[in-house]
């Protein structure tokens, strides 16, 4: 079949390092709760780094990585919640930041956690139009925007960063993706912080601090079922064996999400990269800040079988299965 190659990988992690210890200043909380609960020791805040900056670092980076030609280049897909205007777009300015073709598909996809995955299965769909072509794909966000840092449910849960990958197709790769959307606004949800200025407006609606909501144990259940179901969908329509898969990319949202799904899987945890004691959430950047982490540490092979699967705002979820 047609499927995808991951071309190139790159990313970018702000310097400023929030351990859980400087967390303990400003919230009631402690190391040995975030460190139990969640795996997560510290995590990169952005001190001044915008979303477009980190963008650009981690997709030169990727460019960088692949060694391919920038006018090869067809789509910029940046999946994000945390763009640093409404317009324009993260993509539109990496087309500008990065010199890329006036053709440039670009555009951005907020499908929160899941915003990589489906990215790279919008590139697949693109790229069957022009199959000599690349897209940079990119998961980016700076979550401490839209953190309440009074609040020790959320505020200790996520970080900021930028992942990229160059996607290009492959005649004899595989490729199968199983997304899915399960709206919902009480859960997790992020409120837009726009308050409006028309003076024929009558109906005031109710404003709500632009900060991150969530009912962690609600979300946590939705997690360990949507992985363990969409796993299961992609890797039998590819016919392939949980055994056979030789790395699990999961989302960072939490060690023991991670582990329960290793545990219902029946794979061994060894298989499962984590990252997250560094890193945090930083939700659609989760995913290639892995890949690239891994990639850099020589982790893959040629042909390794790849299984990655991401959950998050929307409801949404999703898992791919490439090689690499
Ligand atoms: O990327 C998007 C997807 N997000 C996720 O997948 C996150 C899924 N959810 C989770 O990872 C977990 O639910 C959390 C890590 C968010 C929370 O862990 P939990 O085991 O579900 O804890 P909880 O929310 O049930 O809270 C247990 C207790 C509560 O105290 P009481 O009511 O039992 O007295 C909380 O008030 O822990 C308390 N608590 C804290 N204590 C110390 C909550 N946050 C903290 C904190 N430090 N930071």
């Amino acid at each position: 079949m047609t499927g995808i190659k991951i071309a190139g990988t790159g990313s970018y992690l702000p310097e400023f390092e929030l351990t859980n210890e400087l967390l303990e200043t400003i919230v009631e909380t402690n190391d040995e709760w975030i460190t139990s609960r969640t795996g997560i020791k510290s995590r990169r805040t952005a001190d001044g780094e915008t979303n477009l900056f980190m963008s650009t670092a981690s997709c030169k980076s990727a460019i960088e990585n692949a060694g391919i030609d920038k006018k090869d280049i067809a789509a910029v897909i940046c999946a994000t919640f945390t763009n640093d205007y409404y317009t324009p777009s993260v993509a539109c300015l990496l087309q500008r930041d990065l010199g890329l073709n006036e053709g440039t598909l670009a555009f951005d996809l907020n499908a929160a956690c899941s915003g990589f995955l489906y990215g790279m299965h919008t590139a697949y769909s693109l790229l069957r139009n022009t199959p000599d072509k690349y897209a940079l794909v990119v998961g980016t966000d700076l979550v401490s925007n839209v953190l309440d840092y009074t609040d020790r449910s959320t505020c200790i849960l996520f970080g900021d960063g930028s992942g990229a990958a160059v996607i290009g197709l492959d005649k004899d790769s595989p490729y199968y993706f199983t997304p899915g959307s399960i709206g919902n606004d009480t859960s997790l949800y992020c409120p837009s912080n726009v308050t409006p200025n028309n003076p024929f407006r009558k109906n005031k609606r109710k404003s709500s601090a632009p900060f991150i909501f969530m009912e962690g144990s609600e979300v946590f259940k939705f997690a360990v079922e949507s992985i363990k179901k969409c796993i299961s969908q992609t890797l039998a329509a590819a016919g392939v064996a949980i055994g056979e898969i030789d790395h699990f990319v999961l989302h960072q949202a939490n060690g023991r999400i991670i582990a329960t799904a290793a545990k219902r899987l029946g794979a061994p945890i060894e298989k499962f990269f984590m990252n997250i004691g560094k890193y945090g959430n930083t939700s659609a950047a989760s995913i290639p800040i892995a890949l690239a982490e891994m990639n850099q540490n020589g982790m893959f092979r040629r042909g390794d079988k790849v299984v990655a699967c991401a959950f998050g705002g929307g409801l949404t979820y999703g898992a791919s299965y490439f090689t690499f």
